[in-house]
């Protein structure tokens, strides 16, 4: 059984590149579990076999473990805060320094979080009368996500949590709710994993790396920490999800600046 499921993962690293041994085994199984049931199949080994070989199966299972559940203003309180802990000191920074304020929405799903951080600020920026520029980078490795973060137009279930202002504001109702041009233009997506280097991925200000580290283990979760961490600026702000956390060693790399709502801050030195 046990030599039966390495097979299995082989073929899933093989013919779908995603990896297995980063994430939680458990919730893994289950998920894979979910296929075979659906296909009647009860053998890890038959199931690979049939995976190397069916497309149409490889992306359902890639469907199954890439979880791309988002929506506008997920855990709206985060975004208050942001707006009340993290926008202004990013704004005095710049106004200080200059240059433009760097976000990267890691994990981005079907892009519903780049485009929230991409219109609370535009709105703050605004507010402040300030000149600013800003912009947005979500990455993913599920392609058909990035393609809807692409289109930007989504059903009324990804707006439970947007307030009226925002979704008059922002958004063009034809069939769907569409994004406007002006928000569109400031936030780009890029395939890539967790990873894999990209050249705008560094000296990032801003950080949004919500609901991708929990299905990881802890092992993975620390190194993907130690990545984040490396790739903000020096007093850069991370904000996770509303179940996660620092660990390990990278809780000696951030300071908290709100713990309820995950929201942290790059140490200019290591605390001991
Ligand atoms: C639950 S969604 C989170 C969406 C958004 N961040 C939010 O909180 O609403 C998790 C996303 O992480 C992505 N993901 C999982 N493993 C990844 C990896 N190794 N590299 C890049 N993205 C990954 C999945 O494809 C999925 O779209």
């Amino acid at each position: 059984m046990d030599e039966e499921f390495e097979i299995l993962k082989k073929v899933i690293i093989e013919k779908i590149g995603f990896f297995p041994e980063r994430y939680k085994e458990r919730p893994l199984m289950r998920r894979i579990a979910v296929r075979m049931r659906h296909i009647k199949i009860n053998s890890y080994l038959e199931y690979a076999r049939l995976l190397e070989r069916n497309i149409k199966e490889q992306d359902l299972l890639h469907k199954t473990l890439t979880i791309n559940v988002s929506k506008f203003f997920r855990n709206y309180v985060t975004f208050r805060r942001i707006k009340e802990a993290v926008l202004p000191q990013l704004l005095r920074e710049k106004e200080k320094r200059g240059g433009i304020i760097k976000i990267w929405c890691g994990g981005c799903a079907t892009g519903e979080e780049c485009y929230t951080i991409a219109m609370l600020l535009d709105e703050f920026l605004r507010e402040k009368k300030s000149s600013v520029v800003f912009s947005v980078i979500g990455t993913d490795i599920d392609e058909d996500s990035l393609n809807t973060a692409q289109i930007g137009c989504y059903e009324n279930k990804a707006f439970d949590e947007t307030p009226e202002y925002f979704l008059k504001k922002y958004f063009k109702k034809d069939e769907k709710f569409c994004v406007l041009k002006k928000v569109k233009e400031k936030v780009k997506f890029v395939k890539l994993d967790i990873e894999e280097e990209n050249m705008y991925l560094k000296e990032l200000d801003l950080i949004l790396f919500r609901n991708v580290l929990i299905y990881m283990k802890r092992t993975f979760q620390e190194k993907i920490l130690l990545k984040i961490y490396n790739r903000l600026n020096e007093r850069g702000f991370l904000v996770l999800g509303k179940v996660e956390t620092l660990v390990g060693e990278t809780k000696l790399l951030f300071t908290i600046v709100d713990s309820k709502e995950r929201i942290f801050r790059k140490c200019r030195i290591l605390k001991r």
